[in-house]
């Protein structure tokens, strides 16, 4: 028996399918990590993997990287959490906003889904309004109010304060606001969605959400948690969107856990305690310095000129499938594969020696060499072609 089986076995004992993410659930079940080191994860049987998943796009240095460990462990050492503030968040904030190039506030949470929680409840305290606008097809994390409406366990009323609009859908979207314009506190968009195809949104769809939320006075909410990494002020740069909130997450904790919300002060403004009404939001481990720090060097080891770099790669890569006759969506460092048989695929990448995500999602890291790059084009044409 391998070792993954075993693991299976006592796993499936005390946690429903033998882990706790169903994110990694690909039939009759994932094998198990043991370690990762740079690009490459080795799994409990001691299988070498190139890993194009760099846990669902959030390990944008690969795994373990020197100087992120070396900061991480420091920081553990200083001790991992406290009953107060740390320079470690603000030195974060600091970062983000000077990448953003605006004047910005943050709060810090452990996971975006967390985060969108935040943003949902920061936009619903500012325009005193209950309805979001979220686009069909998009995940934004495990929030009741966010799901896809075919999830259990979510009460028809709270389902009914979620309008779903297709994505570029400029009638439907049209036709929310006319309807409801008066009750919308946000729009909550991914401008390239991983669940929904990873394609970006339209430039006109996206002008045309900012402005019928302006006219509604409503708040636009951009949840980058996977696409900042595309670039230092996210992927709403290049449709020159400012919105009201932006949701991060993944790549800003440098591997460990984090969510984060930044805006405007104005709205931001919600969150202080010294308001007649605030919002009331903790978290034990909110801001914890562990993740700060990490993620604090790994932002800045992903400057400008190495976003670039590795999207060039990625850019590559892409047109490079696409020339093989394969399907393949994305953008700089994110593709995705749309193989007919997702599983039988993800199987033979995975005897291939690459791991990719359960959907067909890719990320490229920064611990990838042309050699490594190489590797994946070949193991993705030789199945999918
Ligand atoms: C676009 C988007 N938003 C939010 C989330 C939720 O983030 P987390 O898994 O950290 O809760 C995810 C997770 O994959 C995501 O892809």
């Amino acid at each position: 028996m391998t070792r993954s089986t075993d693991l299976r076995r006592r796993g499936e004992q005390v946690l429903p399918r033998g882990n706790s993410r169903a994110t990694l659930y690909v039939p009759p079940a994932a094998p198990y990590a043991r370690a990762g080191a740079g690009a490459y994860v080795t799994d409990a049987d001691g299988r070498r993997l190139l890993d194009c998943n760099n846990n669902y796009t959030s390990l944008v240095h690969g795994h373990a990287h020197p100087e992120v460990t070396a900061a991480a462990v420091s920081a553990i050492q200083s001790g991992t959490a406290f009953g107060l503030p740390t320079e470690a968040e603000i030195d974060l904030a600091e970062l983000l906003t000077g990448r953003f190039g605006r004047s910005m506030r943050w709060r810090f949470a452990n996971s975006g889904s967390e985060a969108v929680m935040m943003a949902v409840r920061a936009a619903r305290a500012y325009t005193g309004r209950d309805l979001v606008v979220r686009l069909a097809g998009a995940y934004h994390g495990t929030y009741d109010q966010v799901v896809g409406s075919a999830e259990p366990g979510v009460p028809g009323e709270v389902r009914a304060m979620t309008i779903q609009v297709e994505p570029d859908d400029e009638e439907g979207l049209a036709r929310a606001f006319g309807s409801h314009g008066e009750r919308i506190a946000a729009v909550l968009v991914d401008l390239m969605s991983n669940r929904a195809g990873l394609r970006p949104l339209s430039p006109s769809f996206v002008a045309m959400v900012r402005r019928e939320a302006q006219a509604a006075a409503a708040l636009v909410i951009v949840d980058e948690v996977i696409t900042y990494r595309l670039a230092v002020g996210g992927l709403q740069a290049s449709y020159g969107l400012e919105p009201d909130l932006t949701v991060l997450a993944k790549v800003i904790g440098g591997g460990f856990p984090v969510g984060a919300v930044g805006g405007r002060a104005e709205v931001m403004a919600c969150f202080d305690p010294e308001r007649p009404e605030p919002i009331h939001w903790g978290g034990t481990f909110s801001a914890n310095p562990v993740s700060m720090v990490a993620g604090a060097r790994a932002m800045r080891l992903f400057d400008g000129a190495a976003v670039d770099v590795l999207n060039e790669r990625g850019d590559r890569l892409r047109a490079e499938l696409g020339d093989a006759g394969i399907e393949v969506s994305g953008r700089g460092s994110l593709l995705r594969l749309f193989p007919e048989d997702i599983e039988k695929a993800w199987w033979a990448l995975y005897g291939a020696g690459v791991l990719v995500s359960t959907n067909g999602l890719m990320a490229l890291s920064t611990a990838m060499t042309d050699d490594d790059l190489a590797t994946v084009r070949d193991a993705v044409v030789s199945v999918l072609a």
